[in-house]
């Protein structure tokens, strides 16, 4: 562990400076990716990403990396592997930060013989630095943060990134879910930022954050910071959750997430014998 301390120490300055870059920004032009989430990138997301990892190999030439917008030019997955591996998302949330929308971020996840040790997340406009070590609890801005301990999704407040529905493959799952949960839960949110998404719910601003098919840079920092946080994440089939295929269900508390699990298991229930009839989703 000693190693992650030393790695903490040298990562922190540079999410510093990166989080510089994306506040002094001039002018953002912004570019669709070739994805099916509508998503952007804009000529800040790869300055920050690449000076990032020009320092990381400067410092570190063996470790390995997986970030956003490298990725997104090759074909193939990522493979995790027992190295230290920094995986980075320069600018999360990018199209809030194209749109002066101050819910957006720099992230830096670690993991070690594929194990998640450190998350490093900042949100420069809001001065929000939330950082967890494995085992050491998460912290906002230096002080220790904990979820909401929330155990009643009647009475809970949840972040459903509905806009994963413009994606075809998770348009019928993602409106059966919406029908189920908006009869359930007390408010909906759909903030725009998996990453800041993930650290509202670990330090209590929200109670469950819901989002599916995403990418692993998405959630190596931020799921770390739940769980140091007292928060519980899982794949929301109810799988055990997967880092290099994130689709998560992070809840305030481990019996928040049974419920939520249950909902959602009911709502893709009704998705299936649906489908299985011929029928597309209809409210
Ligand atoms: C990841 O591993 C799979 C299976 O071993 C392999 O087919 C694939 O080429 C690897 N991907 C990369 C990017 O190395
Ligand atoms: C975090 O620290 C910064 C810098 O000291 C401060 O401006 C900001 O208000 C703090 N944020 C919170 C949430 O305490
Ligand atoms: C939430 O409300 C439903 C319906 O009123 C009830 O059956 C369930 O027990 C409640 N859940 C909790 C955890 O209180």
């Amino acid at each position: 562990m000693e190693k992650v301390h030393e790695y903490y120490q040298f990562i922190l300055p540079l999410v510093i400076e990166a989080g510089k870059v994306m506040k002094n920004v001039v002018e953002v032009k912004t570019e669709l990716k070739n994805n099916d989430y509508g998503d952007i990138v804009t000529q800040y997301d790869r300055q920050i990403e690449e000076v990032l990892i020009r320092k990381i190999k400067d410092r570190y030439p063996t470790h390995c990396h997986i970030a956003e917008e490298e990725m997104s030019t090759k074909d193939e997955k990522p493979n995790l592997t027992d190295e230290p591996t920094w995986i980075i998302d320069p600018i999360d949330g990018t199209a809030n930060f194209a749109r002066g929308i101050a819910f957006t971020c720099v992230s830096v996840g670690l993991t070690i013989n594929k194990e998640q040790v450190l998350g490093v997340v900042l949100n420069p406009y809001l001065d929000e630095l939330f950082t967890a070590i494995k085992g050491e609890g998460a912290f906002l801005n230096g002080t220790r943060i904990f979820t909401s301990g929330c155990k009643d999704i009647n009475t809970s407040t949840m972040n459903y990134e509905i806009t994963i529905a413009r994606n075809e493959k998770y348009y019928d799952l993602y409106m059966y879910r919406f029908k189920h949960l908006i009869k359930t839960v007390a408010g909906i949110l759909a903030m725009g930022s998996a990453v800041m998404g993930l650290c509202y719910v670990a330090c209590g601003k929200t109670d469950a954050y819901q989002c599916d098919g995403l990418y692993p840079w998405d959630a190596a920092a931020g799921t770390l910071i739940v769980r140091e946080a007292g928060g519980f994440v899982s794949d929301s089939s109810g799988e055990e959750f997967d880092l290099m295929n994130p689709n998560f269900l992070a809840t305030a508390s481990e019996e928040l997430c049974q419920q939520y699990l249950e909902v959602e298991g009911n709502a893709d229930e009704e998705r299936e014998q649906c489908l299985r009839e011929g029928k597309e989703y209809m409210p």
